[in-house]
């Protein structure tokens, strides 16, 4: 009974939730940060390791005003197309509720007009080896985007850069499993033919 009490609250809550922040399309944000990263065009970033400086702003050629629900902007690295392909968990829905374009937060800070901010992030580890962009949502005191800005252009061709997972370590784990197996092989195989061999004399007597 406590437990049904508990899923109606949460699908109440659900509903609510989806009701007051669910269905922001980004289509329909207007594109009013300038932001720009670090990474030139193509560059090749190793994940825990290099550095992506963030420079956002607001863009002055909006009417003054439009900014005035803004009160934090969370910066996010995003997968370009090249790396969404025949990736479901990656798909870009206009819906931002289910949009999975921009799964890694850079920052999040408060919002202020005053010229342009920076930020600097080390790309973590755990980011997958991918092509991205960045792009950071302005939003409102409840936390639903009013707005955007992004490095790349609306088709999210331009200025992509990558991020490489570092592989150091994971090779020498591949290479320590590659070689647990080819050991549990040949002493399989070394303890059949001396089992065999130990069988021979007993079962061929005659
Ligand atoms: C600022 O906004 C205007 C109007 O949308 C746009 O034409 C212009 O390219 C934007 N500036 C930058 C630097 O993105
Ligand atoms: C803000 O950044 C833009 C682009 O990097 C630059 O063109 C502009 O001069 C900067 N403005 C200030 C006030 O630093
Ligand atoms: C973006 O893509 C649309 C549809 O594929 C195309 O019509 C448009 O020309 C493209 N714009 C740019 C700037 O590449």
């Amino acid at each position: 009974m406590a437990a049904r009490g508990t899923v109606l609250a949460s699908l109440v809550l659900a509903c609510l939730a989806q009701a007051c922040c669910g269905n922001v399309l980004f289509s329909s944000l207007q594109r009013t940060l300038i932001v720009s990263a670090s990474p030139h065009p193509g560059q090749v970033l190793k994940a825990g390791e290099d550095k992506i400086t963030v420079t956002w702003s607001y863009n002055q050629s909006f009417a003054a005003g439009t900014d005035a629900a803004y009160k934090t902007v969370k910066v996010k690295l995003c997968y370009a197309p090249v790396s969404q392909v025949d990736r479901a968990w990656r798909k870009t829905v206009d819906n931002l509720a289910k949009d999975k374009t921009c799964q890694h937060a850079i920052a999040a800070e408060p919002y202020s007009l005053s010229g342009n901010r920076s930020l600097e992030w080390v790309v973590q580890k755990d980011v997958p080896e991918a092509t991205y962009f960045v792009r950071a949502y302005a939003l409102d005191a409840a936390g639903i985007q009013v707005g955007f800005g992004q490095t790349t252009d609306r088709n999210k061709t331009a200025n992509l850069f990558v991020v490489q997972a570092i592989t150091g370590r994971h090779a020498s784990l591949d290479i320590a499993a590659v070689c647990f197996s080819a050991f549990s092989v040949v002493s399989l195989f070394g303890f059949f033919l001396a089992e065999k061999r130990k069988a021979k004399p007993c079962s061929t007597p005659n």
